[in-house]
């Protein structure tokens, strides 16, 4: 669901920095061989996603929810020389299509991905963390962020997507959608911690960036 007019958001991608060519393949194939593409951030999104991690000018980030790689890659523009982008994913079988990805990249030797359950991995990473990507499975947001929060190194900043849900966000949740009530639960808590200073972008599914205090 996009939350603004489609033409108007053509007329903002057509407006902001082109999608690199390694990222429109990527997209590509994902769409053709990759099940449920709509996992993937959007275009805007992703510019949005580098553009914030080339301002940070990253040494250390942690993705929650590899997917495709294509979250992965823009994070990795801005990453230092020495920087690296830990990643987790739970499903095997995307690691040969990341890898495609990520052998293409310049960055290849930054990205460390991680297969298995991200709330047992992320206890084994280290911090800290200059940027959190959480972008896994919302039942588990509020445990994620409990998690990294004290991995985050005072000024760095926690990205959470998919906050609005498709506007599910605004009704009261159904008691069987487990989804909803976690991410209705987690967008008062990144709001009313006063360790983080928030906002939530109406961009795409919902992009909240909350900054350590
Ligand atoms: C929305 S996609 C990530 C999209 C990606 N960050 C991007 O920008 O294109 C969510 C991913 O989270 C993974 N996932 C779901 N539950 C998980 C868990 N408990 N631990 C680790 N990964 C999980 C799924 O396998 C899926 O690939």
């Amino acid at each position: 669901m996009e939350f603004i007019d489609e033409s108007l958001l053509d007329y903002s991608v057509l407006h902001s920095s082109e999608e690199p060519s390694i990222l429109k393949e990527l997209r590509k194939e994902t769409f053709q061989k990759i099940l449920h593409p709509r996992m993937l951030s959007s275009p805007l999104q992703g510019r949005l996603l580098s553009f914030i991690s080339k301002i940070i000018n990253p040494e250390l980030i942690l993705e929650i929810g590899t997917y495709s790689g294509y979250g992965t890659l823009c994070l990795s523009e801005g990453l230092k020389k020495t920087g690296k982008i830990h990643t987790i994913d739970i499903n095997e079988e995307l690691i040969s299509f990341q890898n495609k990805y990520f052998l293409k990249s310049s960055k290849r030797n930054q990205i460390i991905q991680h297969l298995g359950n991200a709330l047992n991995i992320i206890q084994k990473i280290d911090g800290p963390f200059d940027i959190v990507f959480l972008d896994a499975d919302k039942s588990n947001y509020i445990n994620y962020m409990e998690l990294v929060l004290p991995k985050i190194r005072r000024g760095g900043l926690l990205i959470s997507d998919n906050v609005l849900w498709s506007g599910k966000v605004l009704k009261k949740a159904n008691k069987d959608d487990l989804d909803t009530k976690i991410l209705q639960d987690y967008n008062k808590l990144i709001k009313s911690n006063p360790k983080l200073e928030t906002i939530l972008l109406p961009i795409r599914d919902g992009l909240s960036l909350s900054r350590k205090l």
